[in-house]
């Protein structure tokens, strides 16, 4: 059996004006990849961002790796670092993560944080950059590449300390189709090397692609549906009801058709 990685336990969260999320229980195990799914405001970021160590529950307790994680512990910058070589993110705006003036030094900071030797860290910016076929955005600067350029650029700072677990925002919006490709081959490979994988989406093929299991959150901030991938997704009532497809009818001549229009 897997070890459990994060724990939820009847965990309550605010940004201030009532409660985003009431009572949410929830366990994440080693090795799974999971899908957050769930409608704009449904609360996928936030919850992504208390798996991060970046917000915190006002009532109840959420474990990492069998330690209970609050803001007083993350406040010490060793713990902090700590936990972000384990779990690595990648936010829903990658340029909100870039702020280096070389994509090569952007790819070398958490290494350099980490006090690594400058030999090691070079070696694993050089394989990094390798990996992911990023040699020839090295020297830019991370501020003038096109949005998916820098989304493999974030995905390269985060890999780049091979964190046990990795989080992702929204990974594909904005790739073109055989980036996006590129992304879910690589999140398979990862999750075969036995990472766990959490990425919250609208993309339903993304879902089917890359995880095992999905949860599902409703417009009302609520956890509706934690079950198999493949049931979520071909599950219409719940993706309608919880605005990830809209159905509308027409009528063509005599007949009526029903249209199930899904978000890219
Ligand atoms: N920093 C903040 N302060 C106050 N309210 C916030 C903050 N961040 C998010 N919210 C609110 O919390 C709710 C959930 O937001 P969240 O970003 O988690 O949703 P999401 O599911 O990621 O949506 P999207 O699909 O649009 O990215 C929304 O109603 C949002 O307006
Ligand atoms: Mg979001």
């Amino acid at each position: 059996m897997h070890k459990t990685v994060f724990t939820l336990d009847r965990i309550t969260f605010s940004y201030g004006a009532g409660n985003l999320f009431d009572n949410l229980s929830l366990n994440i195990n080693g090795g799974e990849s999971v899908c957050l799914l769930g409608a704009n405001g449904s609360g996928k970021s936030t919850l992504l961002k208390i798996f991060c160590g970046l917000a915190f529950p006002c009532a109840g307790h959420f474990y990492a790796f069998g330690q209970e994680i609050t803001e007083d512990l993350m406040e010490d910058n060793r713990v902090a670092q700590k936990y972000h070589r384990q779990v690595g993110f990648i936010f829903q705006n990658s340029e909100a993560q870039l702020f280096n003036t070389r994509v090569w030094d952007e790819i070398a900071y958490g290494p350099q944080q980490l006090g690594l030797s400058k030999q090691d860290i070079s070696s694993r910016v050089e394989d990094v950059l390798n990996m992911l076929n990023l040699q020839s955005l090295a020297q830019r600067s991370p501020y003038r590449l096109s949005g998916g350029e820098k989304k493999k650029v974030a995905v390269a700072s985060a890999l780049i300390l091979n964190p046990e677990v990795l989080i992702l925002d929204e990974p594909t919006n904005g790739l073109d189709p055989k980036t996006q490709r590129w992304l879910i081959e690589l999140l398979q490979e990862l999750h075969k090397r036995g990472r766990t994988i959490i990425t919250a989406t609208h993309n339903l093929e993304l879902a089917h692609a890359i995880s095992e299991r999905t949860l599902v959150l409703s417009e009302e901030h609520q956890l509706v549906y934690d079950g198999p991938s493949h049931e979520a997704l071909t599950n219409k009532p719940l993706l309608m009801s919880v605005n990830l497809i809209d159905e509308y009818c027409h009528v063509h001549g005599e007949e009526e058709h029903k249209h199930y229009y899904i978000h890219g």
